[in-house]
């Protein structure tokens, strides 16, 4: 039988303005690697993404707490089963020292296992007067500046659904194991606090977590070592390749991963993404910057969650420290007035991102710090539920943000950048993140 919702989500974006997509320069090769990915297997089923959609609910509702983080851009070239289990032991250490900040249970879900697309500022780039298609994620060219891997490659999506399938696998085999437990979190962040320079005050929470327990949910729901996958829709071509019928309820779903989330770049109202995307029934995220107007947040939750179901719409503020206390605060109260059921989760990152000495983009983590204080001061002052975080992380020791843990600096940077694309807190700096907004929190500066 036709399948009507499919194709509904599957297609309609197709006669829309759809930005930051590539010029695929050989549409056969494009058709090749969309029926590929057509007749693929789905990476996530209807079930887990209800799941997620569930413990969102209860984020909107003030009853958990978010925790995302992982790569700006996951790489085909530096796949490595090491690094997976580091960022995957990273986000299971800061749900236990956030859900003891919050005293609530975490969702954890990681920027992995599909974040390979990239929205860019230029469509090219230029170094030495040579101008080439500018990097746009490893699902559509590569990052080395030649004229061949710049060229967009179709077969590049089939490559990155592989990986992602691979990727998955293994973090759902590291999760059921003894590492992913609370207790394992635990052992892992205190080994982390015998080398800090800020070891009193991590002992100081640390003993303090111990003495409750852990941090497991009150309900008991949330079990450690659950871990949901998450990565921004950009592709079109890919997500609806991969979009699915759930045979049950003849509802469409992203099989991609379990959340997806739009841009700040591709959010307009009458844009291809917001199309795709109000034809899926995952959970949902949208970024916002701090140009976003209130009437138009409010027709794009009407958009993408037209039936105010919580769980559904994640709001994903990312303003920049010196914005967050300005712009927030307008937004939340409209979408408060208006009684609808979104999460607000911050992402501290991408709107303090700055040019380092070296060329290099850096984030100084006082700014990432400021900003998360600033949006728990604005949320929470509002009587609003403070629901998250959204960071770029990962478990690997980098050097690509400044300040924070060991305290890098900016000539730190050329040795230790890994990075395809935004600069990541390295473990360390997560950690310290988190023992430092929890000390914040708790010592109720906000509200
Ligand atoms: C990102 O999350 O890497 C990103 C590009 O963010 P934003 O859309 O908020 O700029
Ligand atoms: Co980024």
């Amino acid at each position: 039988m036709v399948d009507v919702p499919s194709i509904r989500a599957g297609q309609t974006w197709r006669s829309l303005p759809a930005k930051q997509q590539p010029q695929w320069p050989d549409p056969a090769a494009l058709d090749a690697a969309v029926d590929s990915l057509t007749g693929s297997l789905p990476l996530v089923v209807p079930r887990e993404c209800d799941l997620l959609k569930k413990r969102l609910a209860a984020v909107a509702q003030g009853e958990a707490f978010l925790v995302q983080g992982g790569d700006c851009a996951e790489s085909l070239d530096a796949v490595n089963a090491m690094s997976i289990s580091r960022s995957a032991s990273t986000l299971q250490q800061l749900a236990t020292v956030f859900g003891y900040m919050m005293s609530l249970p975490v969702v954890t879900v990681g920027r992995m296992a599909g974040q390979y697309a990239k929205p860019r500022s230029a469509t090219t780039e230029t170094r030495d007067g040579i101008e080439l298609p500018a990097y746009r994620g490893d699902a559509v060219n590569g990052f080395a500046f030649t004229t061949a891997a710049r060229t967009p490659d179709p077969h590049r999506m089939v490559r990155v659904y592989n990986a992602s399938a691979a990727t998955l696998n293994l973090v759902r085999a590291f999760g059921t194991g003894e590492s992913a437990s609370a207790g394992q979190a635990l052992e892992n962040i205190k080994k982390f606090a015998v080398d800090s320079p800020d070891r009193a005050r991590h002992e100081r929470l640390i003993a303090e977590i111990e003495e409750a327990g852990g941090f497991t949910g009150t309900d008991g729901w949330h079990t450690p070592g659950e871990l949901f996958m998450s990565h921004e829709g950009l592709l079109l071509d890919y997500e609806a390749a991969l979009t699915r019928a759930d045979s049950d309820t003849g509802r469409a779903y992203a099989t991609s991963g379990h959340l997806l989330w739009i841009g700040e770049r591709t959010r307009q109202l009458d844009g291809a993404h917001v199309e795709y995307f109000s034809g899926i029934s995952n959970p949902i995220a949208v970024k916002i910057g701090p140009t976003v107007d209130q009437d138009e947040l409010l027709r794009l939750i009407e958009r993408l969650d037209p039936r105010r179901e919580p769980g559904r719409l994640t709001l994903v503020a990312r303003m920049g420290a010196g914005k967050v206390r300005a712009v927030l605060p307008g937004l939340v109260e409209r979408v408060t007035a208006e009684g609808l059921p979104v999460a607000w989760v911050s992402d501290p990152m991408h709107g303090n991102t700055i040019s380092a000495p070296c060329g290099r983009k850096t984030r100084r983590f006082d700014d990432i710090l400021d900003e998360l204080s600033g949006f728990f001061e604005v949320v929470a002052g509002l009587g609003a539920h403070p629901g998250g975080v959204h960071l770029e992380l990962t478990g690997d020791d980098v050097a690509e943000c400044v300040g924070g843990g060991a305290g890098l600096g900016f000539e730190d940077l050329p040795g230790g950048y890994r990075s395809v694309c935004d600069p990541r807190l390295n473990r360390e700096q997560s950690l310290d993140l988190a023992f430092r907004l929890a000390d914040l929190v708790r010592a109720r500066t906000f509200g």
